[in-house]
């Protein structure tokens, strides 16, 4: 947990509660946290399922590595520490979102367990499915999408995760897409038939 350095502040609860809101958008709120090298695709995935989501009439959203890094982290770079803080606000952001009943699709390297351990310590059990988008730094490496791989065996761009930083793959997750041998559209299906199977695309029961 980060330092907490302001005092007298007072958490305020509202009127309307998360089941409230879940029973408006007709689905349960859940972080669905993908996790893998550069280039294995997890933003491709997490793009599919945002839109096949969208198309069952569901509310999604993505929170992208590259994007995020523009605004909110802007100020992060690639040490373990910089990493560290990029996936606590991730995090804390995906909280929010969660309780707000959006089924948020992260994609983030996070390639630390003990971070995304912290991540999913931070959220009530159910909140938090962790996806292993599987692909071999081989496969990332000879996709090369972004020409970052190729950099970084040139000693361009240090700390350069799989190259010359860790990649510490999860141990239990809810799930594994094996994206390095089968099509996008098979790991997105796996990924909304998770969800579908686990009840997040029912509204809560009224009380
Ligand atoms: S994380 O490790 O902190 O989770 P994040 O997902 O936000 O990383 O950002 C990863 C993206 O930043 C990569 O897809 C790549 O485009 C870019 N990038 C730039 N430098 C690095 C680096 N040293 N290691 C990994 N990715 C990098």
């Amino acid at each position: 947990m980060a330092e907490q350095k302001s005092d007298n502040i007072t958490w305020h609860s509202g009127q309307i509660d998360r089941n409230d809101r879940e029973r408006l958008v007709g689905q349960r709120g859940v972080t669905v946290w993908l996790t893998g090298l550069s280039g294995s695709g997890k933003s491709t995935v997490a793009v599919a399922a945002e839109a096949e989501l969208t198309r069952r009439g569901h509310l999604s959203y993505v929170l992208d590595g590259d994007n995020v890094r523009h605004g909110l982290n802007s100020n992060l770079g690639f040490s373990p520490e910089d990493r560290t803080e990029n996936i606590r606000r991730i995090g804390e952001v995906s909280k929010l979102f969660t309780e707000a009943g959006v089924i948020v699709f992260t994609s983030f390297i996070s390639p630390y367990r003990a971070d995304r351990d912290a991540v999913r310590e931070l959220m009530p059990k159910g909140d938090f499915v962790e996806v292993f988008v599987d692909a071999s730094l081989e496969t990332c490496e000879g996709r090369d999408v972004k020409g970052l791989y190729k950099k970084a065996r040139a000693g361009e761009i240090p700390e350069f995760t799989g190259i010359s930083a860790p990649y510490e793959a999860p141990a239990k997750p809810e799930l594994v897409v094996d994206t390095g041998n089968q099509s996008i559209q098979q790991s997105v299906e796996q990924v909304v038939d998770h969800l579908e199977k686990k009840g997040y695309l029912s509204a809560p029961a009224a009380e």
